[in-house]
């Protein structure tokens, strides 16, 4: 048993998306989040700023005493995790890549979209992991950079959003010969709905939920999991910006 809480962060807000998932999963578990709102966007930034950026933020969780640290962001997943688990290995760390990737090939897909953040789709991580699992899937993949801002703003459940989905993805989808697709960015569980309602032939991934499933994983077997307790969750951010108080105010309502 250990009660101290679960180190979470991102680039910006998405990364709620996976404590959503981390809240429904494990109840008792506490949370301290690290949203890099000053620094954001991650995703058009260079590796080594966001390698830079992420060794800063878990020494900066490490230093609060948290029991694991869970890269709830794509970005910084593709660039920083190796490197921070050769820094730090005295504490679990995860990104969502892997586990995104593992779920998606227990499906058994011919072939697999994949949308995220220009950063994320030049590294080709998921295309690559994608193969280390399953060398016969196809994979297509399409950075969406205008999503990110416009979730951030709020701008969701309207007309705005829809038609920048189809903007980016109506080619993508009609062209591409696949049914399953990966949101490889931890904005896009809050446009899902969208995308369900615009493409619903298409079985949707969310890499924020998938890792959650790995961080239970790993508390059980190292006895780690947390029993009820009064630690409060902790929030916090590098600018508290108006948006910042948007975005959480939308996903906790
Ligand atoms: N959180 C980032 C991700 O999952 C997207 C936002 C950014 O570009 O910083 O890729």
């Amino acid at each position: 048993m250990d009660n101290r809480p679960i180190g979470v962060f991102d680039s910006g807000l998405g990364g709620l998306t996976s404590v959503m998932a981390l809240k429904d999963i494990m109840p008792n578990e506490k949370v301290l989040f690290y949203g890099d709102t000053a620094r954001t966007p991650y995703g058009s930034k260079s590796p080594d700023t966001i390698r830079e950026f992420s060794k800063q933020i878990v020494k900066y969780l490490i230093g609060k005493d948290v029991k694991m640290i869970v890269i709830a962001c794509n970005t910084a997943t593709s660039m920083a995790l190796e490197m921070l688990k050769d820094e730090f290995k005295d504490i679990p760390i995860i990104g969502v890549i892997d586990p995104t990737v593992r779920r998606v090939v227990g499906d058994s897909p011919k072939s697999v979209g994949i949308i995220g953040t220009k950063a994320t789709i030049d590294s080709n991580i998921y295309a690559d992991t994608l193969s280390k699992y399953d060398f016969k899937i196809k994979t297509y993949s399409l950075a969406c950079p205008a999503f990110v801002p416009l979730i951030e703003e709020g701008i969701i459940d309207n007309e705005i959003m829809d038609l920048t989905i189809k903007y980016y993805m109506d080619d993508f989808v009609r062209s591409g010969d696949f049914d399953s697709l990966i949101l490889g960015c931890t904005h896009y569980p809050l446009i899902s709905s969208n995308i369900n309602r615009i493409y619903p032939d298409l079985r949707l991934y969310s890499s924020s939920a998938e890792v959650i499933r790995d961080v239970q994983t790993i508390l059980t077997e190292r006895d780690m999991l947390a029993e009820p307790n009064s630690y409060r969750d902790r929030y916090y951010a590098s600018d508290l910006s108006e948006n910042f108080l948007r975005m959480t105010d939308h996903m906790f309502k």
